[in-house]
């Protein structure tokens, strides 16, 4: 943490989260919270919840959550140091500045003059492509069949024949050599000096969520090579975390995303009014921007080549998917090439259609995987069932995969029951994947009587919740509750600051919330503030809930301390525990 944190108190204090987050979702009041259309994943009824007495936003479809300044870091992609900027700003609050290291200025610095020197780039590109010189590319963007409307939007431009243009230009605007070769816009020759990178080309600026242009792809307007020039890496261009287009398609009100291969896929795409559109940096598809992609729906559609590098890179992109928890469609594009291709020859309902048809991810894995053998020779046959089982032993449920194998049996008329049993004898030898547990968090659940495993810590979270929601209840517990009951340890590091609050009479969640540097961290503490808990009527039904939580509790504490008790010391504390739970059972009631 690089503030003080009475400084960081303020400034939650002094932007009151719901006018902040007002000012880019459309909240409504609903009881002593606000809800509306999750801005964080593409919804059609809202379950995205402010809390201003926690001062805590929630969204109970994707889980996102957090206090006021992790709004500001998730939604516009801000650093922890770049959002307390944004929102001291904004309450008129000076910042220390010493808390930043020298190196870390440095890098902030840095930074925003990357992003100023290709903001200035793109303008002047933009520029080019509109007057004396540009015809050229303005020629080939529009035999492309793209309208003036998308160029616009895409900030299209053009990067002349000669080899000094930009630079001249940059350097008239005071950005140095150095500067300029590092944000990749030139390069140094022995005998020429600083020149320009792109020359000759179209421009396609690359922008990261938050409209910031970060980098430049450019593309030769004939067949010579390499087709396309990318800018290469800088701090504020990194291929794996950044998508093409997604500075548009975050915010269409689309349920999924389409993945292309191309810029040029993406903007016809777009064109063609599917803004939900976007691509990797012609690079592969990375796990992280499926985790980027995950924030907003988990319905991915593949819109890739429908050639043999295509097909490759589509079954890639559908692990990387499954792996990160997604779903991969594919859409077939057939018999044409890419999605640009497809949609100037059968238009945008064709490609609705091809959408609404898109095939299963791992049916089009078994698909491909069939093409690969001759059926007519039964050993290839048998190799094919042996590969098909291999795969179906990566499902982690057991229910999906049955549907799965159910589904493939069906389709290439194999024997479900041989299927079977040839998963069965690969999994003794191999093992099945750990089977996860997804406890649902939608509604209090009945707490079991006997001391059954957690392993989600259900319990605890509705604990913490119920502590931070009705603060008095903290007495009844206080002799039987410690820190130590918290197995944990995000749960244990949250329940010692609440215990703490409470303790000193004043309970303030979003607090605790900035103890947590990650945003996956805190994420989970969210979760553990917005644990539901059902419409329990009476009050007495109330207190009965309560109370089956806090021997919820207490068993597992207990039942943990036991498969870990080694020396006196825990022996005494087991022993504890087990005189409180007995005392908790035998009164039936706190
Ligand atoms: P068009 O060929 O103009 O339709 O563009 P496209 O976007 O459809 O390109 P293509 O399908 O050939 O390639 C997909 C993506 O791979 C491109 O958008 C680029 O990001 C990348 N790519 C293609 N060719 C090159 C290249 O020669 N060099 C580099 N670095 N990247 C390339
Ligand atoms: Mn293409």
């Amino acid at each position: 943490m690089y503030y003080p944190e009475e400084i960081i108190q303020e400034v939650r204090d002094r932007n009151d989260i719901v006018d902040v987050i007002s000012q880019h979702v459309q909240l409504k009041k609903q009881g002593s919270n606000y809800f509306g259309l999750c801005p964080f994943h593409n919804e059609k009824s809202p379950s995205f919840s402010v809390s201003p007495s926690k001062k805590m936003f929630h969204c109970f479809g994707c889980h996102a959550g957090g206090n006021v300044i992790t709004f500001v870091r998730m939604y516009e992609n801000y650093t922890f140091q770049e959002a307390m900027k944004v929102l001291a700003d904004r309450a008129g609050i000076k910042l220390p500045e010493v808390e930043m290291t020298e190196e870390m200025k440095k890098k902030a610095a840095k930074k925003q003059c990357l992003y100023d020197i290709n903001k200035t780039a793109a303008t002047y590109f933009y520029y080019r492509l509109r007057n004396q010189g540009g015809e050229l590319g303005l020629n080939y963007f529009k035999s492309r069949g793209l309208t003036e409307e998308t160029m616009h939007k895409f900030g299209l431009g053009y990067a002349l024949q000669y080899s000094d243009d930009l630079v001249k230009y940059l350097k008239s605007k005071d950005y140095d050599d150095e500067l300029i070769r590092e944000a990749g816009l030139g390069v140094f020759g022995e005998k020429e000096g600083m020149r320009d990178r792109f020359i000759n080309r179209v421009m396609f600026p690359i922008s990261d969520a938050n409209n910031k242009v970060i980098a430049f792809g450019g593309r030769v307007m004939g067949d010579a090579k390499p087709k396309y020039l990318n800018s290469q890496e800088t701090p504020v261009f990194e291929k794996r975390n950044n998508l093409y287009g997604l500075n548009f398609a975050r915010s269409s009100r689309s349920d999924n995303f389409i993945l292309c291969e191309g810029y040029m896929d993406v903007i016809a795409m777009h064109q063609a009014g599917f803004n939900q559109a976007v691509a990797s940096l012609g690079t592969a598809f990375t796990p992280e921007q499926a985790m980027i992609l995950k924030r907003f729906s988990r319905d991915i559609l593949l819109a890739y080549d429908s050639d043999g590098a295509g097909v490759g890179a589509a079954l890639k992109a559908i692990r990387i998917l499954r792996d990160c928890g997604m779903n991969g469609r594919v859409i077939s594009l057939k018999p044409y090439k890419d999605p640009d291709e497809f949609i100037k020859a059968e238009g945008r309902e064709a490609f609705e259609e091809r959408i609404n048809n898109a095939g299963n991810g791992f049916m089009f894995e078994i698909k491909v995987l069939r093409d690969s053998f001759n059926f007519n020779d039964p050993a290839q046959k048998t190799e094919f069932q042996r590969e098909i089982a291999s795969k179906l032993l990566d499902f982690e449920e057991e229910l999906e995969r049955d549907n799965y194998l159910h589904a493939v049996c069906e389709e290439y008329r194999i024997s479900e029951d041989g299927l079977k049993k040839l998963l069965f004898a690969m999994a003794t030898k191999r093992g099945l994947k750990r089977e996860r547990v997804e406890v649902s968090t939608e509604f209090i659940e009945p707490v079991s009587k006997s001391g059954d495993d957690d392993p989600d810590g259900y319990a605890q979270r509705l604990l913490l919740t119920w502590l931070t929601e009705e603060p008095e209840k903290y007495k009844k517990i206080k002799d039987r509750i410690s820190v130590e009951d918290f197995i944990d340890p995000l749960y244990r590091k949250v329940a010692e600051s609440i215990l703490e609050q409470l303790e000193s009479g004043k309970t303030d969640p979003a607090a605790i919330m900035d103890l947590f540097d990650e945003i996956e961290e805190q994420q989970r503490v969210s979760e553990i503030f917005h644990t539901k808990l059902s419409a329990l009527d009476t009050e007495a039904e109330k207190e009965k809930a309560f109370y089956e939580i806090v021997v919820r509790v207490k068993e597992e504490s207990l039942n943990k301390s036991r498969s870990e008790a080694g020396g006196a010391e825990d022996i005494k504390k087991m022993v504890e525990k087990k005189k409180v739970l007995e005392n908790l059972r035998r009164a039936g009631r706190l």
